[in-house]
C-alpha cells in the first residue's frame, strides 16, 4: 500500500518493519480525541477561509460518520497506516474523496498527537478526580460510624498512643485531598492547546490558533511552536501525581493487609474483595489490597520510563516520543481501577471495634497519659517522662500493665499521683482528651468530619 507520505519514497517497508514503527495497536484509544481535534481544526480552517464552508461540511460529515462507527466499535485499522491519525485520514478520504486530504492543511501529526493527548488526559483526570471523591465519601461514611471506636495508634509499628479509628481513616481523606489538588493543578497545564504549532515551526496558512483552542475548551495556547510539539511535561506531572496517589493507596493497602491478619484482627474484608487458597481451605487472602500495593510499582515505572525517554531528546518531535502513550494509558487504567477497588473494599469491610478496643487495654500506650498527668501538676515533662519510664520498667518486671499498679506504688514514684490516675489511664479518656487542633480527641474528629464534608461539596 502506498503510504500517505509516499511521494518521496521508491521502496516500501516490509510488514515486520512497519509493525515495529506503528502505534495503532495502542493509540487507537485516542480515536475520539483525534476526531474531536480534527473537527475543531476544520471548523477553524473554514472560519479563516482556508477551506470553503462546503468542503468543511463534507469533512465534518465524514468525521461524524467515523465517530459513530468508532463508538459502535465498527472501525478496523491498518498497521501499514502506522497510527490513529493516518488511519482516520485514510478512512475519511475513502469516504468523501480527495477533499478529505484538505483536513491536514496547516497542521502536522506532531501537533495533532499532542492535542489528542491533552484532550485524553483532561477527560481522564476529571474522571480520576471523581473516583477520588467517591473513595473519600466511603472514608467519611465509615469514619462517622467510628469516631468513638478506639484503636492503638502506632509509630515504628509499635503501639504508641490510643487514637480514634475515624481519625486514622480521615488521615487518608486528607492525603487524597492533596492528591486531588495535584491533579487540579495538573489540569492547568493540560488545558493548553498545541494545535496549529504544525510540525515544529508554525504554518504559512492564516490560521487562528485561539479559535481552535476555544472550540476545544482549552484555556490558552502554547506560546512557542517548538515547545508545543515537544512538551510532555503535562503527562509527567500526571504520572507524578499518580505515583504519589498510588503510594498513598499502597500504604493504606498495607494497613488493610495487617489489620485483616490473624495477628491484628481489626477488620474483616468482605468475601467479594478477598480470595481463597487452592490448597489451604482456611485461607482468606486480601488479594485486592496486595495488588494495589503491587500496582504502585508499575505506576512509578511508567513515570521513570517517560522521564528516561525524554531525557536528552533534542527539539522538536522525535519518534522516541511515540513511547509516551502506553505508560500513560496504563497509568490511567491502574489508578482508576485501584481507586474503584479501594472504595469497594472500604464500603464492604467489617470493622471489629471490640477487638480494636481490646488491643488498647493491654499495652503501655497510656504511658504518655501518666507523664502528661504529672506535668499538668507542674512537674517538668522531662522529669515526668523519667518517672513514668521507671513505672513501666516495674510493670515489665512484674508482668503487668500500668493500670494494675496500686495507688501506693504510684505514690512511691511521685507524691503528685492521686486516685484519679486510674481514670486518666483509661485509653478512651486518653483519646478524648487529645483535643488540640487536628488531634484525635472526639470533638476534634467530629469537627474534622464536618470539614471533610465541606471539601467534597
Ligand atoms: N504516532 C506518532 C506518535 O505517536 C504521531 C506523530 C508522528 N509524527 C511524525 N513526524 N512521525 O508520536
Amino acid at each position: 500500500m502506498k503510504k500517505l507520505w509516499g511521494g518521496r519514497f521508491t521502496q516500501t517497508a516490509e510488514e515486520w518493519v512497519d509493525e515495529f514503527g506503528a502505534s495503532i495497536s495502542f493509540d487507537q484509544q485516542l480515536v475520539l480525541e483525534d476526531i474531536e481535534g480534527s473537527l475543531a481544526h476544520v471548523t477553524m480552517l473554514a472560519s479563516c477561509g482556508i477551506v470553503t464552508e462546503e468542503e468543511a461540511e463534507l469533512i465534518k460529515k465524514g468525521l461524524y460518520e467515523i465517530k459513530e462507527k468508532a463508538e459502535k466499535d465498527e472501525l478496523s485499522f491498518s498497521v501499514e497506516l502506522e497510527d490513529i491519525h493516518l488511519n482516520i485520514e485514510s478512512l475519511l478520504t475513502e469516504m468523501i474523496g480527495p477533499v478529505g486530504g484538505k483536513l491536514h492543511t496547516g497542521r502536522s501529526r506532531n501537533d495533532q498527537v499532542a492535542v489528542d493527548m491533552h484532550l485524553y488526559l483532561r477527560n481522564q483526570v476529571e474522571h480520576i478526580l471523581d473516583l477520588i471523591t467517591e473513595m473519600q465519601k466511603e472514608l467519611v461514611t465509615l469514619a462517622e460510624q467510628h469516631v468513638e471506636t478506639i484503636m492503638p495508634g502506632y509509630t515504628h509499628l509499635q503501639r504508641a498512643q490510643p487514637i480514634s479509628f475515624a481519625h486514622h481513616l480521615l488521615a487518608y481523606f486528607w492525603m487524597l485531598e492533596r492528591d486531588k489538588a495535584r491533579y487540579i493543578d495538573n489540569l492547568n497545564r493540560i488545558n493548553v492547546s498545541p494545535l496549529g504549532a504544525g510540525a515544529l515551526a508554525g504554518t504559512t496558512f492564516p490560521i487562528d490558533r485561539y479559535l481552535s483552542a476555544e472550540i476545544l475548551g482549552f484555556d490558552s495556547i502554547y506560546e512557542n511552536s517548538l515547545d508545543a510539539v515537544s512538551d510532555r511535561d503535562f503527562i509527567l506531572e500526571f504520572m507524578s501525581a499518580s505515583s504519589i496517589l498510588m503510594m498513598h493507596l499502597s500504604r493504606f493497602a498495607e494497613e488493610i493487609i495487617l489489620w485483616s491478619s490473624q495477628e491484628f484482627q481489626f477488620i474483616e474484608l468482605s468475601d467479594s474483595f478477598s480470595t481463597g487458597s487452592s490448597i489451604m481451605p482456611q485461607k482468606k487472602n486480601p488479594d485486592m489490597a496486595e495488588l494495589i500495593r503491587g500496582k504502585s510499582g508499575r505506576v512509578y515505572g511508567n513515570l521513570f520510563g517517560l522521564l528516561t525517554i525524554l531525557k536528552g531528546l533534542p527539539l522538536a518531535y522525535n519518534k522516541d516520543m511515540q513511547e509516551d502513550k502506553e505508560g500513560m494509558f496504563d497509568t490511567v487504567k491502574t489508578v482508576s481501577g485501584s481507586l474503584k477497588i479501594f472504595a469497594g473494599m472500604i464500603r464492604t469491610m467489617k470493622v471489629k471495634s471490640a477487638q480494636m478496643e481490646k488491643a488498647t487495654q493491654n499495652d503501655f500506650s497510656n504511658a504518655t497519659e501518666l507523664a502528661d498527668y504529672l506535668s499538668a501538676k507542674g512537674l517538668p515533662f522531662r522529669q515526668a517522662h523519667e518517672i513514668v519510664g521507671e513505672l513501666v520498667l516495674i510493670c515489665v518486671q512484674k508482668g503487668c500493665y500500668l493500670k494494675d499498679l496500686n495507688l501506693e506504688e504510684f505514690q512511691k514514684a511521685s507524691a503528685l499521683f492521686e486516685a484519679d490516675i486510674y481514670e486518666a489511664l483509661e485509653p478512651k479518656t486518653a483519646v478524648k482528651r487529645r483535643n488540640s487542633a487536628g488531634g484525635t480527641g472526639f470533638s476534634q474528629v467530629y469537627h474534622a468530619i464536618e470539614k471533610a464534608k465541606e471539601c467534597m461539596k
